[in-house]
């Protein structure tokens, strides 16, 4: 079902959608908690485990490692008693920056790791000098060395750790290393995004000693080696899968239920839908509705690290304002080169400007479906949505960005009224142009 790189999308917009959602598990945590099974010489069953593109490459890289990782529809079996190698190659990192966060587990395993640096990407230069900085500080050596980071470590050793930024992926890696160091390591400035507490709660099932995830203090007790065990575990839903399926309600004048989501992971996002003129309805613990009243008012949007408005919803978001009435300003805080979907949307008949870090979305009545392209995941998801939104028919290109971060897309589209169908590759005749991204 995964696609090949030149497969379109054809959408038939301007139909509300109507029916219910069920949110898989969150790409963002999954991810990580794979990385981390690396830890432990146990076995692992991993539940709610979405079929994506960037898991595959995880899987890829967890087998490259000597890990046995399998899939059975959403539930994944790794077996990591045995670790035969500890690099992990260019060819492999560089399809996935996520999968950089190896370095901190190998090192609290096996005391050494040699991981390609991720490098820039589409959205931007997106350093890893936090990652390393953190390792560093536990007393891990690390030499970058022709793209590599080579990291030796002896012994790890607790400490206290301030972050610059609070960087999601440095926060994980970090805490990684830290659980088999000797002492307790604090992270001050945390990330505190809810991936984050998954990964730590999974952590904490297979024997670490993690509190204050989800604040901005995480404080790792070291364990030793044979404290820590295999584990069965459950992860959470997507939020930002979630949110995208709400916004399109909101752009539609549609009628959706989500299934299977956590609302408290949602609370900035469902703010704006209210704000912009959603109706937002708790149908239960698990479960939202949204209602576009077809009324939609323009808003200003900061992205900023959790709790605040999230970055990966930015693009998205975005596409909803385009046919929101009066003025909205986007500001990006987080990536210097986030606003690649401005173009394609404009191709759609969208009026963005860009000025920076800031995006002026001048409101239109409606769109009108064109041929556009995803540059990056997150675009991608915001060209879908202002498909489904626009008159006419929208084809949209290099899918492989779309395919890594949402499962089923299509079939959970059209479960709710879209009219939207995947055009394979042998009948597109379109070549493969897409690049190695974030
Ligand atoms: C994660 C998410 C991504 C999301 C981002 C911010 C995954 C797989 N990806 O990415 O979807 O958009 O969080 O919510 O979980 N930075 C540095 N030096 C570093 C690390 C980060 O300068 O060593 C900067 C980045 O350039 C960026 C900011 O810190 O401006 C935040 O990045 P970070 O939180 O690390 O994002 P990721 O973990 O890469």
């Amino acid at each position: 079902m995964l696609s090949t790189q030149q497969d379109k999308l054809v959408i038939e917009g301007a139909y509300a959608l109507n029916g219910s959602v069920k949110v898989s598990g969150a790409k963002n945590s999954v991810l990580k908690i794979m990385g981390a099974c690396i830890l432990s010489a146990s076995k692992f069953e991993l539940r709610n485990v979405p079929q994506l593109s960037d898991v595959r490459v995880m899987t890829e890289v967890l087998r490259h490692i000597g890990l046995v990782v399998e899939q059975q529809d959403d539930v994944m079996f790794i077996d990591a008693t045995h670790i035969s190698r500890t690099d992990a190659p260019y060819e492999l990192v560089s399809k996935m920056r996520a999968s950089f966060i190896v370095l901190g587990a190998l090192l609290g395993r096996c005391h050494e790791a040699k991981v390609s640096l991720p490098g820039g990407c589409s959205i931007g230069k997106r350093g890893v000098d936090l990652h390393i900085k953190g390792l560093q500080m536990l007393g891990a050596e690390i030499n970058l060395n022709q793209g590599y980071a080579e990291a030796v470590a002896s012994r790890l050793e607790g400490k206290e750790i301030l972050l610059d930024t609070p960087s999601v992926g440095a926060t994980e890696n970090i805490m990684l290393a830290a659980v088999l160091a000797e002492g307790s390591t604090v992270i001050s400035n945390a990330a505190q995004e809810p991936e984050i507490v998954d990964l730590a709660n999974f952590l904490n099932a297979m024997g670490a000693d993690i509190s204050g995830a989800g604040t901005n203090e995480i404080i790792i007790n070291g364990v030793r080696q044979q404290d820590l065990h295999g584990a069965t575990y459950t992860i959470v839903p997507d939020r930002i899968e979630a949110a995208t399926y709400m916004i399109a309600a909101a752009g539609t004048e549609g009628n959706v239920i989500l299934e299977n989501i956590i609302p408290g992971h949602l609370n900035s996002v469902i703010r704006k839908l209210e704000d912009v003129g959603a109706e937002i309805i708790t149908e239960g613990p698990n479960t939202l509705r949204v209602i576009g009243t077809g009324k939609l008012e323009a808003q200003n949007i900061v992205t900023q690290p959790y709790p605040g408005f999230p970055t990966d919803l930015q693009a998205p978001f975005m596409a909803l304002l385009t046919i929101a009435n009066g003025v909205s300003i986007i500001t990006e805080t987080l990536y210097e080169n986030r606003f690649k979907q401005i173009g394609e949307l404009n191709r759609m008949g969208a009026q963005v400007q860009q000025e920076g870090d800031i995006a002026v979305v001048t409101g239109v009545p409606k769109l009108t479906g064109a041929q556009v392209k995803a540059s990056d995941l997150r675009a991608g998801a915001a060209l879908v949505i202002a498909g489904l939104q626009a008159e006419g028919t929208t084809e949209i290109f290099e899918l492989s960005h779309i395919d890594r971060g949402y499962e089923c897309l299509v079939e959970k589209l059209t479960g709710i009224g879209a009219r939207i169908s995947r055009v394979p590759a042998e009948l597109t005749g379109i070549a493969d142009t897409t690049p190695a991204t974030n």
